[in-house]
């Protein structure tokens, strides 16, 4: 006989209802994946009736990343939404934020649940989470994206659960769930390998706080990405040549190193050309979200594994997914996005981070958010949560945008997200420039040393079409004839000096017995 609570069925307008103008509610689910469809949607019809009738009705609104589009651009067409963290690629959204509509706090995704459960970002009112099933005494299975919702449930003082019908229950043997404890009550994570499983298969909440539950029967619509343009392949084939150099050389082991991979049409395009490498060996992966390219290479055989926060998939290869769920079981794990994206975790598998740029300068720094230094474009993301803890951190974008009309290769970047000290090498379809080991001064080509002076106080230099002495960003037209300076770099970088470098704060005991063993059976 079971035990606990049993839960009030609401319809999704109900639930809405019940959600007071200047509440904090926080979605579960990662992407689309796992996002609340049914409340957050019945919430803007709410916003737009009560703003019909000369009333205010906004929400502030926290996810996991960015949200489905039943959530973020419903909300933001009904202009629902006052403030709004940590992550958003939905367009209604981004022009009210960079309409000054909406306060966005773009924040890196490994941080949200501590500052949530630290109580940094003010007390969660609602929690409005997506599950296959939640159990009298408050086991909730979670769909598609695990995200931040195991914190939002023990955090939030009132909780909607929307049981979605679409969803395989058998999604719970890939989740692997663990709320870590507030410092300073904290141990190690004992991850040491992708695929390692530490947790439980559900979240946990109070019962008594669940005030509701609406039932759905609706996927979780993520978008199909563009086949890859001429630009990603040539980036792809770069990227690819360069990790099979490295493992020849033996700066990464032979066996890989566990990738995380970025979101966009690049990164695909970049898992796509390895695994179409015969010599690429078969590899593991420790990322944020899985798309549909890694579930193929999965599939193949090619990946052996993945680690991650979110299925992010179409409707297609989510129910491909579903049909063959017992083959993929114990190679796809989900966690919460603290540990998904654990600066730790990545530092201690050695992961390697490929992730994509707006524009990069000539020093390494790299702008993922801001285009223009101004107009927000989706947020930092993960790519922080990675890229400053890889074992190899590489960033990529073709050196154009809006078709050729602007350089992605800038003397200084306009806004800044990863700095020169931790961005090791950076790819465009032109070619590679590796990073490492190199001083400033060796970055920047010969040719254009004067363009170190808008770093330095008091010595502006006036780029044709603009200033860049800082005052206000370069003019895109000032900066186009600087794009193709990549693959000079790249020569620099084939100087024995950087490798030399590296090998010794890095060729530890165990490097060192890796190549003697390596040399001896060749
Ligand atoms: N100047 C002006 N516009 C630029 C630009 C630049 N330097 N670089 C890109 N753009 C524009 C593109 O033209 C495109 O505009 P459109 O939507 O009007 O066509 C838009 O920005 C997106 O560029 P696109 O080439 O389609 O990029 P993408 O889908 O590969 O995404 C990022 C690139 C950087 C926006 C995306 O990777 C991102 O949001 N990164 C930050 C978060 C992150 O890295 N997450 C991964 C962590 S696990």
């Amino acid at each position: 006989m079971p035990i606990g609570k049993t839960f009030t069925t609401l319809t999704a307008e109900e639930a809405a209802s019940l959600i007071p103008n200047g509440a904090m509610v926080a979605v579960g689910g990662f992407t689309p994946a796992g996002t609340p469809k049914a409340v957050p949607r019945a919430l803007a019809r709410r916003a737009r009736e009560l703003h019909q009738a000369g009333e205010a009705f906004q929400v502030k609104l926290l996810s996991g990343a960015s949200t489905g589009a039943a959530c973020d651009d419903e909300l933001g067409r009904a202009e629902a939404v006052s403030w709004r963290a940590p992550y958003i690629t939905s367009a209604p959204m981004r022009e009210l934020a960079n309409t000054g509509k909406l306060d966005f706090v773009d924040m890196h995704l490994s941080h949200v649940a501590q500052a949530v459960m630290e109580g940094f970002l003010g007390s969660i009112d609602f929690a409005v989470v997506e599950a296959t099933e939640i159990t009298r005494d408050g086991r909730v299975y979670l769909t598609t994206g695990i995200g931040n919702a195991p914190t939002f449930l023990q955090c939030a003082e009132k909780v909607i659960i929307e049981l979605n019908a679409y969803h395989s229950p058998r999604l719970r043997e890939m989740a692997d769930i663990l709320v870590l404890p507030p410092p300073p009550h904290r141990s190690s994570i004992p991850i040491h390998d992708p695929l390692d499983r530490i947790g439980r298969r559900y979240a946990e909440v109070d019962p008594t706080k669940v005030i509701g539950v609406v039932h759905t029967d609706e996927p979780d619509g993520g978008r199909r990405f563009a086949a890859p343009d001429e630009a990603s392949l040539r980036i792809a084939d770069h990227v690819a040549e360069f990790f099979l150099r490295e493992i020849r050389s033996r700066r990464i082991p032979p066996e890989f190193l566990p990738l995380q991979s970025g979101v966009g049409n690049v990164c695909n395009a970049v898992l796509s050309g390895l695994a179409s490498r015969q010599e690429f060996p078969r590899f593991k992966v420790y990322t944020e979200v899985l798309q549909d390219a890694m579930l193929d290479l999965i599939a193949s055989g090619e990946a052996i594994g993945a680690s991650a926060t979110a299925l992010t998939l179409t409707t297609e290869k989510l129910k491909f997914l579903y049909e063959n769920l017992g083959d993929f079981a114990d190679r796809i794990v989900l966690r919460p996005q603290e540990i998904s994206n654990n600066p730790g975790i990545a530092r201690l598998l050695g992961v390697i981070a490929t992730n994509t740029a707006i524009e990069v300068d000539l020093y390494g720094h790299v702008n993922s958010t801001h285009i223009m230094g101004t107009q927000l474009m989706n947020g930092l993301g993960g790519s922080g949560d990675f890229e400053r803890n890889a074992y190899l951190s590489v960033f990529m974008c073709p050196s154009t945008a809006k078709g050729g009309r602007i350089s992605t290769i800038v003397p200084m970047c306009s806004h800044m997200d990863h700095s020169e000290h931790s961005v090791q090498v950076v790819v465009t379809e032109q070619g590679l420039a590796d990073l490492r080991g190199l001083s400033p001064t060796a970055r920047v080509p010969a040719d254009h040393r004067e363009l170190r002076a808008p770093g330095l106080p008091g010595r502006p230099v006036s780029l044709p079409g603009g200033r860049a002495d800082g005052a206000h960003p370069p003019r895109p037209a000032a900066l186009l004839r600087h794009a193709p300076q990549l693959p000079r770099a790249r020569r620099h970088a084939a100087r024995p000096g950087p490798v030399a470098v590296r090998a010794a704060p890095c060729g530890g005991d165990a490097i060192r017995a890796r190549r003697r063993a390596q040399e001896s059976t060749e």
